[in-house]
């Protein structure tokens, strides 16, 4: 078996909800956790990403090292994951102006996130007409910034959700691309593979039609990570349900219901058809009930770690400085050789 290269991101968003940490954090604590001796693990947060959006800069320092903190309190162990800023690696935005030159206008117009961000901007009465000017260049290229990401650590896994599979497979065009124009070889640049993660979509506690999100503008449709018991349970009590008796796991046709089956099921690590079993002869009440208890039992640890971790900004910049040593040191030797390819 060949070596593993594990490599993911997230952006430097603070207070995390808790679809972010069943659909994405837990996934990189369980792969860390069961990670071969040998494997490397580097997990960034990615606030050249983030400057797509406007930011007000005082917001997104904190934000940064409130996500390290998030990631260190929910498990991301720093002395098995390389965990690190991405803008303290110059390398990432080398790399990916190299790959700004390489890659395709087409090929990214044809991601599906582009398409989305572009009808945003379209006239509602004329579809043809666009208003570019909403729009920064960086929302167009980041794909490509996120593949110099994966590939400046020849990253062989990266674990994300199915979203973002077009953009993984962008990923393994430029390095083909790349491998290409400049490697006589043709193999420089490792094609990274998708580690899809299983499907933990949380749904919104008001309307289950959508998924848990921080763009809803109604808090109460979602559990932040750093939620009391207070305030977990005001959601739960308030999520949405129905009026059918008795509790059945049926997404379908009893989403709200269903998404506290899962929610539950999750925090007990359980098959959600087993969890439901149990309340088949119980109310909404009682379910409500024991959702809100396991959440707590899930959270309680990790949010009292979070909030020692964020008083204490000495650790927090000891452990970003030496992620971020430990990331140039695996990116040092693609770097020199990819400059000495293309010839600069
Ligand atoms: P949001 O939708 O709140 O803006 P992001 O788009 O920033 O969240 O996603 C960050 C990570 O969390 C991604 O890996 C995404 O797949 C995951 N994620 C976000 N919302 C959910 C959810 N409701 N259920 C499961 N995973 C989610
Ligand atoms: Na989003």
């Amino acid at each position: 078996d060949e070596r593993r290269v594990i490599f993911s991101g997230i952006q430097p968003t603070g207070i995390l909800h808790l679809g972010n940490y069943l659909g994405a954090i837990s996934n990189w604590v369980k792969l860390q956790n069961e990670a071969r001796p040998d494997d490397d693990i580097l997990f960034t947060i990615v606030g050249w990403h983030a400057l797509t959006l406007p930011q007000n800069p005082k917001e997104l320092s904190v934000s940064r090292r409130d996500m390290l903190a998030t990631l260190l309190a929910f498990g991301i162990d720093p002395k098995r994951s390389v965990l690190f800023y991405q803008e303290d690696n110059p390398c990432h935005v080398e790399l990916s102006w190299i790959f700004n030159c390489i890659t395709p206008l087409g090929q990214l117009r044809r991601m599906t996130t582009w398409k989305s961000r572009l009808a945003t901007v379209r006239n509602a009465n004329d579809e043809s007409e666009v208003d570019e000017s909403l729009l920064n260049a960086g929302l167009f290229t980041y794909p490509i910034l996120q593949a110099a990401d994966i590939l400046a650590y020849q990253a062989t896994h990266v674990p994300v959700g199915e979203d973002q599979t077009q953009h993984l497979q962008l990923t393994r065009d430029i390095a083909d691309a790349f491998n290409r124009t400049f490697d006589p070889q043709k193999k420089f640049f490792t094609l990274p593979e998708v580690l899809i993660t299983p499907n933990r979509r949380v749904r919104s506690l008001k309307d289950p039609s959508t998924k848990m999100s921080k763009s809803n503008p109604d808090p109460s449709t979602r559990i932040m990570l750093t939620d009391t018991f207070a305030q977990i349970d005001k959601k739960i009590r308030s999520a949405v349900t129905d009026s059918i008796h008795g509790i059945t796991y049926d997404p379908v046709n009893r989403p709200g219901t269903s998404n506290l089956l899962s929610i539950l099921a999750a925090c007990e690590n359980a098959d959600v058809e087993e969890v439901a079993k149990r309340y088949v002869d119980k109310g909404h009440g009682v379910l409500k009930k024991d959702v809100s208890e396991a959440l707590e039992g899930l959270l309680k640890g990790p949010r009292s770690e979070f909030e020692r971790l964020r008083q204490d900004r000495g650790y927090l910049d000891a452990v970003a400085k030496e992620g971020a040593e430990k990331a140039r040191a695996r990116s040092q030797k693609t770097m020199e050789q990819v400059r000495t390819m293309i010839g600069l």
